[in-house]
């Protein structure tokens, strides 16, 4: 059974407490066995029939959860660097989407590559995720649009699943935008999600959620609602992007109907918060979407002090957000969204976990769980995101096996 001693502090990031308690252990060990914790605990109680055994030894280092990427898009075709710079040179997401840019411009190149394409360029971004730490990972259809279009995407997350340790949950995004080929017909995109994408999906089940783009350039809430009940009665459960560009009662919606989560919410209001708090849906902050299209930041503080429970994801896609570096959005949410190097790091652990339902399974460091772990050359956690550089992990441990080093 590998033991890991050594540790200088352990942040096991369990759930209780609030967003601020990350349950830091001083002088720890972990051990597991295959991939499963077993022990975890101060190194001093290690109980007596570990004694004489081989170990590993962490130099001092500090140990974090595997992270826990809740919110990608990480299967698409193309890449679009010219919108980077038309947004530079002062023209708006919104004004780059209306003349044929934006997300249709991603369907245009997804729709053109073949699975296999798209499985060979998404499986070699999903290495160089892993290699930065990330353990679980969400990914969305929704570059698709059409019924084997969005089926190519979500196969190509299921082959993904199956072949590498990450553990990895696809939501089903047919409603993202409406598609060149229904410009003039809403309604009959909206029948084709609800009567053929959607069942499709669950009949091959490729998906566990079903989210929705709710924004006033894409689906209103009255169209989401009726798209939402269609998932449901196929086991989808919802999941938002809502209030990005306005306040649209996105999270009013997703409390409504019980979202996993609801993602963006930089407009979100009053209101929102209170509904979002009472039903517990957890609020995914998506900084690096800000950073890239210049938009305001989600003030994270006036959520957590809602009782709302927050998340950190990268929101990884071609347009709004063209980096996978969940450090980068973590150290964003610390600046620009109020949140303390600890309150960011349960965001991107136990609290993102919850966010892709997978908390059950790992998300923190504790027996039961798989043995999904980071080992960090930092003092602290907060000196790893306060000195910002091109630092990786040391080493990634997923189910319990090294993945890399990048010592
Ligand atoms: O989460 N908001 C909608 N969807 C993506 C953007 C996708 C794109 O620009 O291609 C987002 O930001
Ligand atoms: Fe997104």
């Amino acid at each position: 059974m590998p033991i890991l001693k050594n540790i200088s502090t352990l942040y096991t990031c369990r759930d209780e407490g609030g967003q601020a308690e990350v349950h830091p252990i001083h002088n720890a060990a972990i051990a597991w066995e295959d991939d499963v914790l077993s022990w975890v605990g101060k190194a001093s109680d290690l109980p007596e029939k570990f004694s004489g055994q081989e170990f590993q030894d962490a130099g001092g280092k500090i140990v974090v959860p595997g992270l826990v990427d809740c919110h990608t898009h990480l299967c698409f075709g193309g890449w679009r660097s010219e919108e980077f710079e038309m947004r530079i040179l002062g023209k708006s997401y919104l004004e780059i989407a209306k003349a044929g840019g934006g997300i249709l411009s991603t369907v245009k190149h997804t729709r053109e590559r073949s699975e296999a394409d798209l499985y060979k360029k998404a499986a070699g971004l999903l290495d160089e995720i892993i290699s930065t730490g990330v353990t679980s990972i969400e990914c969305k259809s929704g570059y698709g649009l059409t019924v084997e279009d969005e089926l190519k995407q979500l196969r190509v997350y299921k082959r993904l699943a199956q072949n590498y340790p990450i553990h990895l949950k696809a939501s089903f995004l047919g409603a993202h935008t409406i598609p060149p080929e229904y410009k003039d017909d809403r309604d009959g995109y909206i029948d084709l999600v609800i009567n053929e994408m959607i069942p499709a999906v669950a009949e091959e089940n490729l998906a566990q959620f079903c989210d929705i783009f709710v924004e006033d350039s894409a689906f209103t809430t009255e169209e989401a609602r009726t798209i939402f009940e269609a998932g449901n009665k196929h086991g989808l459960t919802p999941k938002l992007h809502a209030d990005q560009l306005s306040s649209g009662g996105g999270a009013e919606l997703a409390a409504e109907v019980g979202a996993i989560s609801a993602d963006h919410l930089e407009q979100i209001s009053e209101t929102g918060i209170e509904k979002m708090a009472e039903a517990g849906v957890i609020g995914v902050t998506l900084p690096i979407a800000s950073l890239y299209t210049q938009q305001p930041y989600l003030n994270c503080r006036k959520l957590v002090d809602g009782g709302v429970q927050v998340a950190v994801a990268t929101d990884f896609n071609p347009g709004s957000a063209p980096s996978y570096d969940l450090r980068l959005a973590l150290m964003l949410t610390c600046n620009h969204g109020r949140l303390t190097p600890a309150e960011v790091l349960k965001g991107a652990t136990i609290y993102a976990a919850k966010a892709m339902g997978v908390e059950n399974q790992t998300g923190s460091i504790e027996p039961g769980k798989s043995a999904d772990f980071l080992l960090l050359d930092e003092p602290s956690v907060n000196f790893w995101l306060y000195h910002h550089r091109p630092n990786l992990p040391d080493t990634v441990f997923l189910k319990g096996k090294q993945q890399s080093s990048n010592q």
